[in-house]
């Protein structure tokens, strides 16, 4: 019997988060974690999803309800996914499981979907069931590298870049994205012109790090960084322990750190020379902070049988 495999990678932010939301540019990139997907019809009453490792098997059952109405499909199919993504640490196992799954049934019954396709199908699963967000991390499962991005795929550009040396710090908390973009929504309406005006900052430091990107400027990538982790901070989305954590990794010599993703927890990134890795890896657990080790600017979705 046919049987397909299919894998997509895990995500960051880089720059931008929040504002990104609400209309402005953002740097994100794919990252070596990666979640397989397995499909293959079968003799049986219903399809049959086995998801042990996804945090939520609904981006799958979703997906597969989607995809079978939309190219008439009737046949049953069973669905198995494994991963090594550590779920708690908010990499983007649900995006990455939602182009997945989306591929590989494409692949499964011989349809070509562009990743365009892809990604306009899996946002749609995003929208469906979260409510909310920007589609950065569906661009990243997708297209994989690193991605300059606009809100829901208005501008998907691949950077053409090494990977980056980051390191990433998870600070044991596990952080609520979409509560969070409510909060930071409610506070804009609030205080439109005061938050409208850290967007826009921040919107002004991501363009200039793509650039600082593209001609390999650590040192400027850094000091951006540095600037958008205040701006975060004042839109009240970072912690104690992850302004810590940054702290610390510029202390012993980053070039630049920030919270990456939602805030409220999950991770921070740093931007560091190798000589300095392993200092600032150290200075990071030091605080209670977990080294994450995964490259940034990983393939994309990508068959794997
Ligand atoms: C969360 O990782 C990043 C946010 O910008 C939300 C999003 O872009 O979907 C806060």
């Amino acid at each position: 019997m046919k049987q397909v495999t299919v894998s997509a990678p895990g995500k960051l932010m880089i720059m931008g988060e929040h504002g990104v939301v609400f209309g402005y540019p953002s740097l994100v990139t794919a990252v070596d974690t990666r979640m397989f997907v397995r499909a293959e019809f079968i003799d049986s009453g219903k399809d049959v999803i086995v998801a042990p490792q996804v945090k939520e098997s609904r981006f799958v059952e979703t997906v597969v309800d989607l995809f079978k109405e939309k190219f008439k499909i009737e046949q049953v199919v069973k669905i198995e996914t494994r991963s090594d993504f550590l779920q708690t640490v908010g990499l983007g196992s649900s995006s990455a499981v939602t182009v997945a799954t989306f591929r590989a049934l494409a692949d499964l019954v011989y349809r070509r979907l562009t990743l365009r396709e892809i990604f306009d199908l899996s946002y749609q699963v995003t929208l469906k069931i979260q409510g909310v967000g920007s589609g950065f991390d569906i661009a990243a499962a997708t297209f994989g590298g690193v991605i300059y991005y606009l809100y829901g795929g208005k501008k998907i550009e691949k950077l053409l870049t090494k990977r980056l040396p980051l390191v990433i710090g998870y600070s044991g908390v596990k952080a609520d994205t979409p509560a969070l973009i409510c909060k930071v929504k409610r506070k804009y309406e609030r205080k439109k012109e005061e938050i409208g005006k850290i967007f826009e900052e921040i919107g002004y430091l991501v363009d200039k790090a793509k650039r600082a990107i593209l001609n390999a400027d650590y040192p400027l990538l850094g000091r951006l960084m540095n600037q958008n982790h205040g701006l975060l901070c004042r839109l009240g989305v970072s912690t104690k322990k992850l302004d810590k954590m940054v702290e610390v990794a510029i202390e012993n010599g980053a070039w630049g750190a920030k919270l990456s993703g939602a805030g409220g927890g999950d991770c921070m990134i740093a931007l560091v020379d190798k000589n300095k890795r392993s200092l600032v890896e150290t200075a990071i657990e030091r605080v209670g902070g977990v080294i994450i080790k995964v490259d940034s600017g990983a393939d994309g979705v990508r068959r794997e049988n």
